[in-house]
């Protein structure tokens, strides 16, 4: 019986050693969006999107109560649990279960729940923090950087933020002038600097998702050398040898 616990303690599975993907950008670049297509096109069984979102940090009462006014900052990096994060990440990239907490837009807060994710054979990490603490960027194996005009990226979120976030336009823009805006210029689009690949326009780009649907000469002519899933696919060839 020991035997057994001591061989379970000590058993990874073969694809212990999973692929993260760390996609950063703008609130409403479409980071979302993108990922999910990158789900779709990347021929593997096992690809696993994990929305920073989730490491927002509980709220004090006082701090809760600006936060329903939109006088909460929670787009500077002291609002993300990057300790939970980098933990959680760690065990998935030693092929562990990880307990990721689930996060209510709505309510500002933490649900009690937790929901599990299996170490898979590609991690896509996004949200607007996902190249900036020097331990998760170590534990990347690719870096993108999700880029759109400020005006898409504002209509995007007021009409997400209205339609699936419990907000209304007022306090939308207000929050985008006073937080979103300002940290965006100081802490996220910097993240520009340590990304391998941008990916302009988000997932409108269709040429940079799509394989095939494009000649290689259209695709120069417009968007210099970013192909997100041949960037992919090459490194987790390269990683394999
Ligand atoms: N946010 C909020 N209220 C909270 C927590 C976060 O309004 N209680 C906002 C922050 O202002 C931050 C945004 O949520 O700017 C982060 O999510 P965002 O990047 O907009 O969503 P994604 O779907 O991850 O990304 P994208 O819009 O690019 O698809």
């Amino acid at each position: 019986m020991a035997d057994v616990v001591t061989q379970r303690a000590h058993y990874s599975p073969p694809w212990a050693d999973v692929s993260i993907i760390g996609i950063a950008g703008s609130s409403g670049s479409g980071k979302s969006t993108l990922s999910h297509a990158i789900v779709s096109k990347l021929n593997l069984p096992w690809v696993v999107i994990l929305s920073m979102d989730s490491f927002y940090k509980s709220l004090d009462e006082e701090s809760s109560r600006k936060a329903f006014r939109n006088e909460y900052d929670f787009d500077s990096p002291d609002a993300i649990d990057f300790d939970v994060l980098v933990d959680r990440l760690r065990e998935l990239k030693a092929g562990k279960r990880a307990e990721i907490p689930i996060y209510s837009f709505a309510k500002h807060a933490r649900e009690k729940e937790t929901t599990s994710i299996y170490s898979p054979h590609v991690l896509i990490l996004e949200g607007i923090f996902a190249l900036y603490d020097p331990r998760v960027l170590e534990l990347l194996d690719m870096k993108i950087f999700c880029e759109a005009d400020a005006d898409t990226c504002l209509s995007r979120r007021i009409l997400r933020d209205v339609e699936e976030r419990g907000r209304d336009i007022k306090g939308c823009i207000k929050q985008w002038f006073a937080y979103v805006k300002p940290n965006f210029e100081a802490y996220v689009e910097p993240q520009r600097k340590v990304a391998d690949i941008i990916v302009p326009r988000g997932v409108e780009n269709r040429v940079a998702i799509g394989k095939t649907s494009l000649s290689s000469h259209t695709f120069q002519l417009t968007y210099g050398k970013v192909m997100v899933i041949q960037y992919i696919e090459r490194k987790l060839i390269e990683k394999s040898k």
